[in-house]
């Protein structure tokens, strides 16, 4: 027996780490919150804790390698006290069974799955390895209020949905993230307000599409409630508390979801709106089912309906038979966008994905690595350019905490993601002050309080 736990046993430590996107870290909130109901309490120090968690990404081989070498680590930490290691999330998913023989692993459980994990854990000490990675078509959590975690207590997010019904051919999020499911309004609006109470200052939505979002009222299907009306409602809880979302999807995003945000001085002018390629020939074999004309339309609409919206995007570089054309198509896009920040990737071959299976992942890697140095040296330059246009302007910035490199300094941001650095002046953070821009680097807007 490596252990005498027993489910009676109260107040065992979990330490978890988290992995991935905001949605995850949305999701190990979750985890917290049925863990703690259980008996648990967390723990910054894994070698206090009795339950080891990692929640994982699988959006990149890169994100995957890094988890397996945490295994290693977990590995050593827990020899011979009996701790039990889990993995979660998207690698949990996607891995299965094969986790299991890895031996620092104990359980194995899924995005939809988390409500199983007290039992799972005091399985482990009686029947040895666990798994549940049962994918769900109605699991959101709904009923659950996150634990929040290493939290600024100014800013936080609300998963609004889980799952993904699109199927980009080079994505794995659909097969480890299972269905699209929109999460009840209500209890959306009550985790908001909850929020809000707690003197939170800003929150964003959450979703991998959210202008996808759509719910249907199970006793009235009649009643149905879209992101736009979603937003609207979230926003008008308190016109002083600002409200950000993500991510948008070109084909998807509506004018009534830009007609809302001009509606509402509290809903941040930033979309960020992933293009991923500019040639039609590569949206087409990633099947993102828009084109370059159509999204180009898409950030036109947003010029014209929101002045002075920040756009930003995620880019992929080197995806199955991109030509040398094909990139320049990318280059000339954003050249033309000129956005306000971009994640670049390049592209990973993900198993089991459309692209796997009939695609060649043929760009070799030193193409890739010289595709990808381009454009980042390319939207430098274009942040540096935008975040100019700001230098000698006084913007509104919501105080997020102190800075890394003084604590005299405070940093926060605009409606429009910009952050701003500045002389705390006496100031603290989720307070909303006015700032002159003086100067800036791609990344920052170097600034002072003007009242
Ligand atoms: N739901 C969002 C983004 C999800 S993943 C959307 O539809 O845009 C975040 C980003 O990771 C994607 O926008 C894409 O740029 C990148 N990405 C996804 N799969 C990838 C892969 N196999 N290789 C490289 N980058 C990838
Ligand atoms: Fe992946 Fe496409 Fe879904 Fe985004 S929309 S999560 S890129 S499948
Ligand atoms: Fe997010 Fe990575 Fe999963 S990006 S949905 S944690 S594959």
């Amino acid at each position: 027996m490596q252990s005498n736990r027993t489910v009676t046993d109260m107040n065992r430590a979990v330490y978890i780490e988290t992995y991935g996107c905001q949605m995850n870290v949305g999701d190990s909130e979750v985890v917290l919150s049925i863990l703690q109901k259980a008996g648990y309490h967390r723990t910054e120090k894994m070698e206090e804790a009795d339950v080891i968690l990692v929640n994982t990404c699988s959006i990149r081989d890169n994100a995957e390698q890094r988890v397996l070498g945490r295994l290693e680590v977990f590995r050593h930490g827990k020899k011979g006290r009996g701790t039990v290691v889990g993995v979660l999330g998207c690698m949990a998913e996607r891995l299965k069974e094969k986790l299991l023989e890895n031996k620092a692993v104990d359980l194995v459980a899924g995005p939809d799955a988390y409500r199983d994990l007290p039992r799972l854990i005091d399985a482990v000490s009686v029947d040895g390895k666990q798994i549940n990675t049962l994918l769900s078509h109605e699991e959101t959590y709904a009923d659950i209020l996150p634990v929040r975690m290493d939290s600024d207590g100014v800013t936080a997010f609300i998963s609004i949905m889980r799952g993904c019904n699109n199927v980009c051919s080079y994505c794995i999020v659909p097969y480890v993230r299972g269905a699209e499911r929109s999460r009840d309004p209500r209890s959306i609006l009550n985790e908001a307000r909850c929020l809000i109470e707690a003197g939170y200052r800003e929150i964003s939505l959450l979703g991998q599409n959210v202008d996808s979002y759509r719910w249907v009222n199970p006793e009235d299907a009649t009643d149905t409630v879209s992101f736009a009306q979603l937003l609207e409602r979230v926003a008008l809880l308190d016109e002083s508390v600002r409200i950000r979302f993500a991510t948008s999807h070109p084909k998807d995003m509506k004018d009534e979801v830009l007609f809302t945000m001009a509606r509402h001085a509290n809903i941040c002018k930033h979309i960020h709106l992933p293009v991923q390629s500019g040639s039609d020939a590569q949206l087409a074999l990633m099947n993102r089912k828009y084109t370059r004309e159509g999204y180009l339309e898409r950030v036109a609409k947003i010029r014209e309906i929101l002045p002075g919206c920040a756009i930003t995007t995620d880019v992929i570089v080197g995806f199955c038979d991109e030509s040398e054309e094909d990139f320049r198509q990318t280059v000339s896009l954003m050249e033309e966008v000129s956005y306000d920040g971009a994640f670049m990737f390049q592209y990973s071959e993900r198993p089991g994905t459309k692209a796997s299976r009939t695609m060649k992942d043929n760009v070799p890697p030193e193409v890739k690595t010289a595709r990808l140095n381009e454009i980042i040296a390319l939207q430098n330059r274009h942040s540096l350019k935008n975040n100019e246009a700001y230098v000698g302007r006084t913007v509104e910035v919501l105080i997020e905490g102190t800075s890394k490199r003084s604590k005299d300094q405070l940093f926060g941001r605009t409606d429009t993601n910009k952050t701003c650095v500045f002389p705390a002046a006496g100031h603290r953070p989720g307070e909303t002050v006015r700032v002159k821009v003086l100067s800036c680097t791609s990344a920052t807007l170097i600034s002072e309080i003007t009242e």
